[in-house]
């Protein structure tokens, strides 16, 4: 069974599909990682983030996986918590948004869920384009508001909340106008609106619905 779960950033996905894999014994596949892994990539070669070809030639070079602890490897390697240094999370937008760089990681995800058979799938796109076929898809949404908040309290440094806020807002704009996949709702995921909602709801609230379903056809 897939579990698709998606929506906007610093709406609490990750945790969320984490803590729903792990109650219900599922595999996990966070495919930020693996456009972080790509990144990890392009920067460690000296190659721009915005030249195509070179991105596209990492990707295919590198060998994505996951090891039993769900974390991320190329070509076997592990690499956390390299992906989540600052030059990556600077340059995978760029990394992320070439076309030809998205089709060989999507292929790369169908494997990989394909492979694990219970797995629950976390990111943008993956209830749109990845897996349209996903037995549940969930969006999760928060008020811009809500998310700079949770944002504010993950960070060490002192950055006032309505900042934080302005850069989500302009993160929302630029995830959703983006020639390439952008973020949007499928129609028949279920939207949850976690403003309010603990991580621990929001996994219940998931679990009780995968566990309530109606298979499919
Ligand atoms: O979820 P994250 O911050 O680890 O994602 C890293 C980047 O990868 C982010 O800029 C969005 C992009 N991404 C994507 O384009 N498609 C996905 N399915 C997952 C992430």
């Amino acid at each position: 069974m897939i579990i698709a779960i998606d929506g906007p950033a610093g709406a609490g996905k990750s945790t969320v599909a984490k803590g729903v894999a792990k109650r219900l014994g599922f595999g996990f596949l966070d495919t930020g990682a693996m456009y972080r892994a790509v990144t990890l990539g392009v920067i460690q070669r000296g190659h721009m983030p915005l030249d195509a070809e070179a991105c596209c030639a990492v990707a295919r070079e590198s060998e994505l996986a996951f090891d039993s602890s769900d974390r991320i490897t190329i070509n076997g390697l592990a690499c956390e918590p390299d992906i989540r240094g600052e030059t990556v999370t600077r340059n995978v937008s760029a990394v992320s948004a070439h076309p030809g760089v998205r089709d060989i990681v999507v292929a790369r995800q169908r494997v990989l869920a394909r492979e694990r058979g219970d797995v629950v799938v976390e990111g943008r796109d993956t209830t749109t384009v990845v897996f349209p076929e996903a037995d549940l898809k969930f969006f999760l949404i928060a008020s811009p508001r809500e998310r700079a908040r949770r944002r504010a309290a993950q960070l060490d440094q002192i950055e006032s909340v309505d900042d934080i806020q302005r850069d989500i807002e302009r993160r929302d704009q630029l995830d959703t106008t983006r020639a390439c996949a952008p973020l949007r709702q499928a129609e028949d995921a279920t939207v949850i609106d976690t403003d309010g909602l603990g991580v621990e709801e929001v996994v219940n609230e998931i679990v009780r619905q995968v566990e309530g379903r109606v298979p499919r056809g």
